[in-house]
C-alpha cells in the first residue's frame, strides 16, 4: 500500500509558489493577494479560513480576513461583495460556506466577479472548466487532480467511481476525471444518496473517491484489492477522550480498507493541506491572467 502524503505534496507546491512569490518580490512587483470572508462563528470554518491565511502569510502573499457578523442580511453581505469586485489591490477571494440560513448562498455565488473567483464556484469559471477553458478549478477537485498527478497514478480507461455530487466536491471531479488530461481519462461513474447497490460499483471500481460526508462509510468488504481510495470526508465526530473534545474522521474505514488498497489517501493529511495549495495556486494563476 502506497499512502497519497497529501500534507508532504502540499508543501512541496507551497514551496513551489513560495519561490515563485520570491521572484515577484525581487522584480519589485505587487505580490498576489486572497481575501477569505467568513460569516458567523462555525468552528470548522473558522478553522479552515484561519489554515487559508496562515498557507498565504507562509508562502508570502498578502491576505486580507474579513469577518462579518452572523445576522448580516443579505444586502449588506451583497454591498461587501461588491466592494471585493471593485477593489483592484485584490487578486481574488473566497466567500467560506456554508453561510447562515437566511443568505441565499447561489446568490452570493453569482455576484463574485468571475476573475475574482479563486474557488472556481461561480457558473462562469464551472462552465469553462467543463468545456476544457482557461477556468478557476474548484480547490479541492484540483487538489484531487495534483495528488493523483504527483504520485502518477495511472487513470487512463480506469473504473474511477465517485460518491457524492455536491457542487464543491462530486461535480466537479467527476467532469475533471472523464476529461482528456492527465489524471483522467477515466470511465467515470457518479453516485450518490439514491444509487442502488453501491456496494456492487464500489468492487467494481479501480478508484474511488469518497465525497460523502458519513464518517467510516467505506468498508474493506466493499472495495476490491488494489483499489485506489480517495477520502475527502472531514467529519467531526465528538470524542471526550480527545482534549478538542472531536475527532476528525474521513468517509473511509482507513485501517481496514488500507490493507487491501494499492493507494490511499489518509484524514487529515490527505486532501485536506492539497485543498488549501490549490487555493493559493489558483490565486497566483488569478494575478497572473489579470495582468495579462
Ligand atoms: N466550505 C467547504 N469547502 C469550501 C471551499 O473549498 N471553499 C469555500 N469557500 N467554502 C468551503
Amino acid at each position: 500500500m502506497i499512502l497519497l502524503d497529501g500534507k508532504k505534496t502540499s508543501i512541496e507546491i507551497k514551496e513551489e509558489i513560495k519561490k515563485t512569490v520570491s521572484a515577484i518580490k525581487l522584480k519589485g512587483e505587487r505580490v498576489p493577494h486572497l481575501a477569505a470572508v467568513l460569516v458567523g462563528n462555525d468552528g470548522a470554518s473558522l478553522t479552515y479560513v484561519g489554515n487559508k491565511v496562515r498557507s498565504c502569510e507562509y508562502v508570502g502573499f498578502k491576505s486580507t480576513l474579513i469577518k462579518l457578523e452572523n445576522n448580516i442580511s443579505e444586502i449588506d453581505l451583497l454591498k461587501q461583495i461588491q466592494i471585493l469586485n471593485s477593489d483592484n489591490t485584490l487578486d481574488g477571494y473566497i466567500v467560506q460556506l456554508p453561510l447562515p440560513k437566511h443568505i441565499d448562498e447561489q446568490k452570493v455565488l453569482l455576484a463574485i466577479d468571475s476573475k475574482k473567483d479563486v474557488d472556481g464556484f461561480h457558473p462562469e469559471n464551472f462552465g469553462r472548466m467543463s468545456l476544457e477553458l482557461d477556468a478557476f478549478v474548484p480547490a479541492t477537485p484540483y487538489g484531487i487532480i495534483k495528488l493523483l498527478e504527483r504520485y502518477k497514478i495511472p487513470t487512463d480507461g480506469k473504473h474511477c467511481l465517485v460518491v457524492g455530487r455536491s457542487n464543491i466536491v462530486g461535480r466537479p471531479i467527476s467532469i475533471l476525471m472523464s476529461q482528456k488530461r492527465i489524471s483522467g481519462n477515466a470511465t467515470v461513474t457518479l453516485a450518490h444518496s439514491r444509487t442502488k447497490n453501491l456496494k456492487k460499483l464500489t468492487k467494481q471500481a479501480d478508484i474511488i473517491i469518497m465525497a460523502l460526508g458519513i464518517p467510516e462509510f467505506l468498508t474493506s468488504d466493499m472495495v476490491k484489492d488494489d483499489v485506489c481510495v480517495i477520502d475527502v470526508g472531514i467529519t467531526r465526530v465528538v470524542d471526550k477522550n480527545n482534549p478538542k473534545g472531536y475527532v476528525i474522521k474521513g468517509d473511509v474505514d482507513f485501517k481496514e480498507v488500507s490493507k487491501k488498497a494499492g493507494y490511499i489517501t489518509p484524514v487529515p493529511g490527505g486532501i485536506g493541506p492539497m485543498t488549501i495549495a490549490m487555493l493559493l495556486q489558483n490565486t497566483l494563476q488569478a494575478r497572473q491572467w489579470n495582468l495579462s
